[in-house]
């Protein structure tokens, strides 16, 4: 079966000032759309990838076909990325974690913010497209263009943020520092908790 954009549990003027409704139906229709359309045209020439998942595309590529290897890296990557990233997201963020993942931010980083400052920092270093992530031992990392923690033999991450400038400019130009502060606004606590919890850590 194709893949398809998953559907979204918000509108997009759902985020106010922090990320605008224009910036949401590009980022979804257009951006996260064209990774979608362009993955199943790489599945579709590969017949040795059909029926696999998304997370087997992705944290297989040793065994994708070379002639759509890149094809699948950049748009199954971009789907899977983009996917998680919606997750993230919360209209009426509780803009801070609570239980068991505050816990472990709390002993990993010395405080909440701590780890705020932590994550932002790399997000801000982040050279040109990217992504940072939150992963299920609490650690942060962050990846180049569409690329994720799963290409490496890592555990799907708990926590994504995208920081192409696809994804801020519209809002922010060039501002990726304002960007990174509206983020924090809107992230989903309670789901990224759920994902903690799934995970085992
Ligand atoms: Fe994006």
């Amino acid at each position: 079966m194709a893949f398809e954009l998953p559907k979204l549990d918000y509108e997009y003027d759902a985020f106010g000032n922090y990320i605008s409704a224009r910036i949401m139906e590009l980022h979804y229709t257009k951006h996260h759309q064209t990774y979608v359309d362009k993955l199943n045209a790489a599945v579709d020439s590969a017949p040795a990838l059909q029926g696999l998942s998304l997370e087997e595309l992705v944290a297989g590529l040793d065994k994708v076909p070379e002639h759509v290897r890149t094809a699948v890296r950049n748009m199954g990557g971009g789907h899977y990325n983009h996917t998680l990233f919606w997750q993230c997201l919360h209209p009426s963020s509780t803009k801070s974690p609570s239980g068991e993942l505050l816990e472990g931010l709390e002993a990993k980083y010395g405080s909440f913010q701590g780890f705020v400052d932590e994550f932002s920092t790399k997000a801000t270093g982040v050279f040109g497209s990217g992504w940072v992530w939150l992963q299920p031992d609490l650690s942060i990392a962050t990846t180049p263009n569409q690329d994720n923690p799963l290409m490496t033999g890592g555990e799907e991450p708990i926590l994504g943020f995208d920081v192409w400038e696809h994804a801020y400019y519209l809002d922010y130009t060039y501002n990726r520092a304002d960007y990174i502060k509206a983020w924090w606004e809107v992230v989903d606590w309670e789901k990224t908790t759920e994902r903690y919890k799934v995970s085992g850590s």
